[in-house]
């Protein structure tokens, strides 16, 4: 265990807050042996994986960091079509993704470069390019922080959502999430419907693509177009997409013609937050050393020495614009700590 320990480089905000408590989790006896010991009666703890979704209010955590540090990577087989993957909840996520296209298993290439570990992404169900990782998922082993019990948890129990689980909800903070189970086919088909994909593969001559070929264009999409955390703090879109009744759309659409919107199975439209947040004036905006990226207003930066605070008030900002503009709710898909 490490006392007042920063975590500048555990949040891809780059903040510098110091934590009362970190533990670093290589194994379940970690927690077991924490668990046992006299910091347990702590009220605050949280758990930590790449801090790549994480907003900390506060340049002081006084509570337990579970920082996820667990490792492996199993692979069976599974039936005439699919491997099961296992994976430790601290394998770095990108890392992992690499290795299972260079193998020619598919299901998740088109999440390829999306920061964090593992076991971070059931927590909001991560997705990009039109996967999300419910498709590719069959189950996680999760250590009940209250009792103490593994528990499997199968993908009905996941309640999985647009960026959301029940362990963003329900649950949220209750379990550590231990382990992952994917299917992943053995004889993919590449997943090229998003225009911009179909758009890069062009580009690079692509006419037949495999998934090796669809993880480097979203490579090439995403260094265009997001910020390198390593480079500008950030924690990728602030807020979630806002899921809007088609009649909403329609009257927003009246107003203004260009609105940008996806419409979804059941007469909701998945309107663009970014396209909201520009259109509103935000873009590429600039107030202290917080920011809106200059290349996707989904994206708050951190230019250096903004703290917690002044990014949640700037986004709150953005969020009361957004409402007295379009009367639409923004609602943070960062977790707030
Ligand atoms: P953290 O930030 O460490 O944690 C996120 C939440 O999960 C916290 O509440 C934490 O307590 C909890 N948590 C973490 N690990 C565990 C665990 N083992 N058990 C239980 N709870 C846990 N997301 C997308 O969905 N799609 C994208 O395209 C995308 N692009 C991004 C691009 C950039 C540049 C950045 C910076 C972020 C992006 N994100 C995207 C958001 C982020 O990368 C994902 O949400 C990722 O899964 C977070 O992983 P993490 O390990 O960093 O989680
Ligand atoms: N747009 C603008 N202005 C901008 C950027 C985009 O008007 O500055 C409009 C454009 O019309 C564009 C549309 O918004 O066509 C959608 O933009 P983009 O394709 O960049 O996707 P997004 O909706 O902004 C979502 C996810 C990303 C994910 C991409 C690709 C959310 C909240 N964000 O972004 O996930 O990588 O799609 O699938 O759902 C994340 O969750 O952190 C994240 C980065």
């Amino acid at each position: 265990m490490r006392r007042n320990f920063t975590l500048k480089t555990f949040n891809t905000f780059g903040l510098d807050v110091m934590a009362a408590y970190v533990v670093t989790v290589n194994d379940l006896s970690d927690i077991e042996r924490l668990r046992k010991s006299g910091y347990w009666q702590l009220d605050k703890k949280m758990i930590l994986g790449g801090g790549s979704n994480c907003l900390f209010l506060d340049d002081y955590y006084e509570g337990i960091v579970l920082l996820m540090n667990n490792k492996g990577v199993s692979i069976q087989d599974y039936d005439a079509d699919f491997v099961k993957v296992s994976v430790a909840a601290g394998e770095d996520w990108t890392p992992f993704v690499q290795r299972m296209v260079a193998a020619g298993y598919g299901g998740i290439e088109n999440l390829t470069l999306i920061p964090g570990k593992v076991g971070a992404s059931p927590m909001q169900n991560i997705g990009a390019y039109g996967v999300e990782i419910k498709d590719v998922f069959l189950r996680l082993q999760a250590f009940d922080l209250e009792n103490g019990k593994l528990v499997d948890f199968e993908a009905a129990d996941c309640e999985f959502g647009y960026r959301s689980s029940v362990f963003k909800t329900t649950l949220k903070g209750k379990f550590v999430i231990l382990s992952v189970d994917f299917l992943l086919h053995k004889h993919p088909q590449a997943n090229f419907q998003y225009g911009s994909i179909r758009e890069e593969l062009s580009r690079l001559g692509v006419s037949q693509p495999e998934i090796v070929d669809v993880s480097v264009a979203i490579t090439n999409i995403r260094r265009s177009k997001l910020p390198d955390p390593l480079q500008l703090g950030n924690a990728g879109s602030f807020f979630k997409n806002p899921v809007v009744h088609r009649l909403v759309f329609d009257d927003l659409k009246r107003e203004f013609p260009d609105i940008v919107g996806y419409p979804e199975k059941t007469n909701t439209v998945k309107l663009a937050a970014a396209w909201l947040i520009e259109k509103a004036g935000w873009k590429g905006r600039r107030v202290g050393d917080v920011g809106v990226h200059k290349n996707q207003a989904l994206v708050i930066v951190n230019y250096g020495g903004a703290t917690g605070r002044d990014i949640f008030s700037f986004a709150m900002e953005i969020q009361q614009s957004v409402r007295e503009t379009f009367g639409i709710h923004l609602e943070p898909e960062v977790n707030i700590i």
